[in-house]
């Protein structure tokens, strides 16, 4: 070790499955950087005191993950992308002050722009399904790209609704029953739901999602990483639509925080994914 050392961390309860430190530790090889990137277990009642130490520890920044991003929203300068998500799953520290970011919302965009280029050149309206946290991303990421109509379908239309105060007009709140008739005129479709995840229910691709309505120039993304390739993805593509997956918004969202711990921003490379998808495959 010198004194040169630049560190960051993941801060997670728990934060074994977490795949930053393969991420980080590819990039800091990649680079030949004098830097380390380790995983940090913290209980929720640990969180606010670890965090006040981070400089005392030698930490230039740190991810966090579940549970605690909301709570790194509150403790940190947070900007207009982690404000608007409530979470925060980046920080950094600049100078003496402790600053939050939510790179979701450039993981999600950068995937786009690397898997669908022009993908919003005239795009008039997404279909975004869920409401949760991931959709505060996306749907804030559509705003920044000046999408100016994002239909929110979610199976609790409160929460489409609420995300209508959220984020402004812009969004207009979608019963569940009413895709079909949406995906008609629908450039994106985004799944933000945990459906189609391994262990979880699928998405109904033959009744309630019938991707035959989609336009022939529609892209489809899904943050679904488990599987690698989600049964929306693999209809999208038999169809012969561009598609953005999850393991690609997984990477894009970890080049920020890199860039502003260690000074370089890297790639997201084939033999980065190649080594994402090995691992996500071995467990
Ligand atoms: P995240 O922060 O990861 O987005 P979340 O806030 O728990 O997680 O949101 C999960 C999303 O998946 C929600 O839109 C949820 O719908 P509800 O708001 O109605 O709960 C959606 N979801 C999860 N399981 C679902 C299911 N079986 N059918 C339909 N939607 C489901």
């Amino acid at each position: 070790m010198t004194r040169d050392l630049r560190k960051a961390c993941v801060i997670g309860w728990p934060v074994a499955h977490s795949r930053s430190p393969l991420i980080h530790g590819y990039w800091i090889a990649r680079h030949g950087l004098a830097a380390a990137y380790t995983r940090e277990a913290v209980r929720p009642e640990d969180f606010a005191g670890f965090v006040a130490g981070l400089a005392e520890r030698g930490y230039a920044g740190a991810n966090v993950t579940l549970p605690h991003k909301e709570a790194a929203l509150a403790l940190a300068a947070a900007d207009d992308r982690a404000l608007a998500v409530g979470a925060a799953n980046t920080l950094w520290l600049d100078g003496g002050v402790l600053r939050a970011t939510n790179t979701d919302v450039e993981g999600f965009l950068a995937n786009l722009d690397a898997g669908a280029p022009g993908w919003n050149d005239g795009l008039r309206t997404a279909l975004v399904l869920g409401a949760g946290g991931a959709a505060r991303a996306v749907v804030f990421g559509l705003k920044e790209r000046g999408v100016s109509r994002i239909l929110v379908a979610n199976r609790t239309l409160a929460r489409a609704a609420a995300l209508r105060e959220r984020f402004g007009p812009a969004v207009v709140p979608l019963p569940w029953p009413e895709i079909p008739q949406a995906l008609g005129e629908a450039g994106l479709l985004v799944n933000t739901t945990s459906l189609g995840m391994t262990g979880q229910p699928p998405l109904d691709l033959a009744g309630d999602i019938p991707l035959e309505r989609l336009p022939e120039s529609a892209v489809v993304a899904d943050i679904v990483y488990a599987p690698l390739e989600t049964a929306l993805l693999a209809a999208a593509k038999r169809r012969g639509l561009r598609t953005a997956d999850g393991l690609g918004m997984l990477l894009h969202q970890a080049v920020r925080g890199f860039s502003l711990w260690f000074g370089v921003t890297p790639q997201v490379t084939g033999e980065l994914r190649a080594l994402v998808e090995a691992d996500l495959a071995a467990k």
